[in-house]
């Protein structure tokens, strides 16, 4: 098989897409080597995050149990009913809420209270002995517990995926910015990676976390107003609705939420998606009265195992009412459900075509009424035209309206890195497109849309028909390569973040003077670079750090700001693209409670900005990236 290390591979490519993953205890703690070469995906163990000592999922005694009473609905086949790898991803006390009093109290009332304990430990690796459910945050005095101050503001994932926050809303220009300073930082309970994005209004800083608590904290002192829990893992922005008060988002279960952001209470929540695998991590968006929610999903892994049928998840998306969280219209991305086409000599059917997940969050188009969403590979065979593309839809039915493919013939799982038969044979490239479209207004009246992809080009195409009007190659792409979470925009200046794994460990040639890890800006119009800055190196033997920019940028009058792979959070000038201020995240920070604790590796979410705060997440213990579970402020 022309890939030589498994585990490097399969990391890159969920790194890409999913974010996420785990570290498996020995994979995130620094100082301890991973071994790529010998990591195998034989389960979904690599998925899991960890703190404390592992337990044996070999020998553990809730293997058995698990096995008898709960594996033929969660093996990946029964619509509904998660994947065994969305559990382990779960908190051991939101599995053993599940089974006491939750979905799953008819199905485990055959185990008694020990077995179920064991159920849940063998499940996430995770001693209950290790294990201490999150405490509230330190509670607000009435004064601090108040909602004052502006409302959030329609800006960044959510409202509009320009990102950029004008000095009105957020308070901060390129000349402040030297002056922040650390004013408080949480440390988010057992968790190892912190991926929500945060959005700050009426003096409060709304996130999620790993998990699955959503926090209000009063953005002065960092005392908690409320916190609500989601079932798992919050990976999206919390998109904030100024007008009606409430707060969106979605968990890995594929699900979506809309909460009360005065007092955290729920107002209702939707499973979006049926399949096994199915997930929700880009943002959902509002405009036109919809909330319009991305369906990803993690299948791609379940073709390691050369048994499975691969594949049958389909990208999507749906509209939903914001009230009820009633879905009004959802649209596939590959229209058709799966057809056999053959089997492989393990016998395992061949389903196709699959795929082609929305990682994206939906971009609104209020003047032609539409959104736009990019999409990533096919994951068997035959490749469709629905793959590495972007797809407009009528905001008001769905329905298409066009469709650009960037990269055709692109089908690819885990198998390709297993060398098991699952893999399609196209065989890659893998180069999804995981950025949202920017929607940019030139200064002659007409509009562009930006993309970026996972190839490491940029491209400028026409809002009416899909037309590709421009391209630029930025970086060399690839697996772990090009554009990953989110580009971002001030005027028709376009930041462009890319992350270029100097070893992409897919096989395939790679051409170093294509490195392209740092941050670009291009002009919206034409494409032309107006300035390039490759970051540094500074990694040296540092385990699980690189120097590419993974996560989504946000732009503040004359500067961008970005959160780096290798820890350290930078501000790059407009102009020029100087390094204008950096702040290693790594370094350890005392917390509000009294922890002491550390960012690592940014990925996924950008920075949020508001009356002179700079407030994000570092931590990113999945995909061999640096692990660390801290909530940074910054004020002036
Ligand atoms: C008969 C099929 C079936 C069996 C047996 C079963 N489950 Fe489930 N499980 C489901 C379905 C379906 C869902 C999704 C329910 C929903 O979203 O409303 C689910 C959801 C879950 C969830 C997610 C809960 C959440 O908050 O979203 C957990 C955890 C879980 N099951 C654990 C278990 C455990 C542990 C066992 C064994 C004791 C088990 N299940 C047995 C079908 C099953």
């Amino acid at each position: 098989m022309r890939l030589g290390r498994p585990g490097h591979v399969l990391i890159s490519l969920l790194a890409l897409l999913f974010g996420a993953v785990a570290s498996n205890g020995l994979i995130v703690e620094p100082g301890i080597a991973a071994s790529p070469e010998t990591t195998r995906i034989k389960s979904s163990e690599e998925f899991v995050a960890r703190k404390g000592e592992a337990i044996d999922p070999k020998t553990h005694p809730g293997r058995q149990l698990f096995l008898e009473h709960c594996a033929m609905c969660h093996n990946g086949g029964v619509p509904k009913a998660p994947s065994v790898i969305w559990l382990e991803m779960m908190a051991p006390d939101a599995i053993l809420s599940a089974m006491r009093g939750g979905v799953m109290t008819r199905q485990a009332s055959h185990l008694t209270p020990p077995q179920q304990d064991l159920v849940a430990e063998y499940l996430t690796r995770t001693r209950l002995s290790d294990y201490h459910p999150p405490a509230p945050p330190k509670s607000c005095a009435a004064s601090a517990a108040a909602f004052t101050g502006p409302a959030p503001a329609k800006l960044s994932w959510g409202h509009d995926n320009r990102r950029f926050f004008p000095a009105d809303v957020g308070g901060l220009t390129a000349k402040d910015i030297p002056q922040l300073k650390l004013k408080w930082a949480f440390a988010f309970p057992n968790a190892v990676r912190a991926r929500s994005q945060p959005v700050i209004g009426w003096n409060t800083i709304f996130v999620g976390s790993h998990d699955g608590t959503v926090y209000a904290f009063d953005l002065d002192s960092g005392c908690a107003k409320w916190t609500f829990r989601a079932s798992a893992e919050v990976r999206t922005a919390i998109v904030a609705d100024p007008d009606t008060k409430r707060l969106y988002f979605g968990d890995v279960l594929g699900r979506a939420y809309a909460i009360d952001a005065m007092t955290g209470q729920l107002f209702w929540r939707t499973k979006v998606d049926d399949h096994p695998n199915a997930t929700i991590t880009g943002s959902p968006s509002l405009g036109g009265g919809n909330l319009f929610v991305p369906v990803s999903s993690l299948e791609v892994t379940s073709a390691a195992d050369p048994a499975y049928h691969c594949c049958t998840f389909r990208g999507a998306v749906a509209a939903l009412d914001p009230m009820t969280g009633e879905i009004k219209w959802k649209t596939y991305v590959i229209p058709d459900a799966p057809t056999e086409h053959g089997r492989t000599t393990a016998g395992a059917l061949i389903l196709g075509p699959s795929g082609a997940p929305v990682w994206t969050s939906p971009t609104y188009d209020a003047a032609r009424h539409r959104i736009y969403i990019g999409t990533g590979e096919n994951y068997s065979s035959p490749a469709d035209g629905n793959s590495d593309a972007v797809i407009a839809l009528d905001a008001a039915t769905g329905q298409r309206v066009w469709q650009t493919q960037f990269t055709p013939n692109d089908a690819w799982n885990v198998g390709c890195m297993m060398g098991n038969e699952n893999c399609p044979t196209e065989n890659g490239p893998d180069v999804d497109l995981s950025a949202s479209p920017l929607l940019v207004p030139l200064p002659e009246g007409r509009d562009i849309i930006v993309i970026g992809q996972k190839s490491g080009m940029t491209y400028g195409i026409e809002p009416a028909s899909g037309k590709i009007i421009w391209s630029q190659r930025l970086g060399h792409g690839g697996t772990q390569g090009g554009v990953h979470f989110g580009m971002s925009v001030e005027g028709t200046t376009v930041y462009v973040p890319i992350v270029d794994m100097a070893d992409t460990h897919d096989g395939r040639a790679y051409d170093a003077a294509l490195n392209g890890s740092g941050i670009h800006a291009v002009d919206a119009a034409t494409g032309k670079i107006l300035w390039r800055h490759r970051n540094p190196n500074i990694c040296g033997k540092r385990p699980n750090c690189d120097p590419g920019v993974s996560a989504a940028t946000t732009a503040i009058p004359g500067a961008v700001l970005a959160g780096h792979l290798d820890g350290w959070f930078r501000v790059y000038d407009k102009d020029k693209g100087k390094l204008i201020w950096s702040y290693d995240t790594t370094q350890a920070v005392q917390t509000i409670t009294g922890v002491t604790t550390h960012g690592g590796a940014m990925s996924g979410p950008g920075p949020a900005v508001y009356q002179g705060h700079l407030v994000f997440n570092s931590g990113y213990g999945m995909y061999y990236h640096m692990p660390g579970n801290v909530l940074l402020v910054f004020g002036k």
